[in-house]
């Protein structure tokens, strides 16, 4: 399973990565524009404190301008993929992309149809949105399970990233359904790592070893 941080503030990435769990990092146009920077900026300034893909995405909504900026996208450092919402055009590209070896997938993913056409495409991921399924009314969780079971299936290699993850109780649901990758707010990520039975637990140890020093010292 891969876990990505979703955002474009690379001191937030730096501090994450340390975590040792980030595989890789999802960016849109509006988390790199919150940031205040550029695309190119933003991607290669990610890629220089990140091992693993950074996802960027395009802005064009024709096939040829969607195509030429995920070709431009591998200019800007080794591992980016091209992030393409899931419209015609955005398809029509993801083929063409497919035929050249760009690497590229299919965002901003609200159904199973289009997950199945995103994986019969290749398309390296597929992003459907959690939290704004749920906005919609509709079950964002069960969406990925669902998409995930089709992908297993049919033994498509597309990855399930399921993305707008907005808590840690949709990520553990996320984690129980066995989705490829998912990608994380820093905060989210960061609501990983308290629970208050830990903190409990570590001041009565160190109650208890009180002022003896550390044991490395001995
Ligand atoms: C995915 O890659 C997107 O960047 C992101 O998860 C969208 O989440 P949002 O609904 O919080 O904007």
């Amino acid at each position: 399973m891969k876990l990505y941080l979703d955002t474009a503030d690379r001191d937030r990435i730096t501090e994450a990565a340390r975590l040792g769990v980030v595989d890789g990092v999802t960016t849109n146009p509006s988390i790199v524009t919150a940031a205040g920077l550029g695309y190119r900026e933003a991607v290669t300034a990610i890629a220089d404190v990140v091992d693993g893909p950074v996802f960027a995405q395009v802005l064009a909504d024709d096939v040829e301008g969607i195509v030429r900026e995920a070709r431009g996208y591998q200019e800007w450092a080794d591992d980016v993929v091209a992030k393409i919402p899931a419209t015609r055009p955005g398809f029509e590209a993801l083929a063409r992309l497919r035929d050249e070896d760009v690497p590229a997938g299919t965002t901003v993913v609200f159904s199973i149809e289009q997950a199945v056409l995103a994986a019969k495409n290749d398309a390296s991921f597929v992003a459907p949105y959690v939290g704004r399924l749920d906005d919609a009314g509709e079950d964002g969780v069960d969406t990925v399970r669902r998409i995930q079971h089709i992908y297993d299936t049919y033994g498509f290699e597309t990855e399930v990233l399921a993305a707008s993850v907005r808590n840690t109780t949709q990520a553990v649901s996320l984690y129980e359904a066995g989705v490829d990758a998912v990608t994380l707010s820093p905060d989210v990520l960061d609501d990983h790592v308290p629970h208050p039975k830990t903190d409990e637990g570590v001041a009565g140890f160190e109650a208890a070893w009180g002022d003896r020093g550390s044991p490395i010292d001995e």
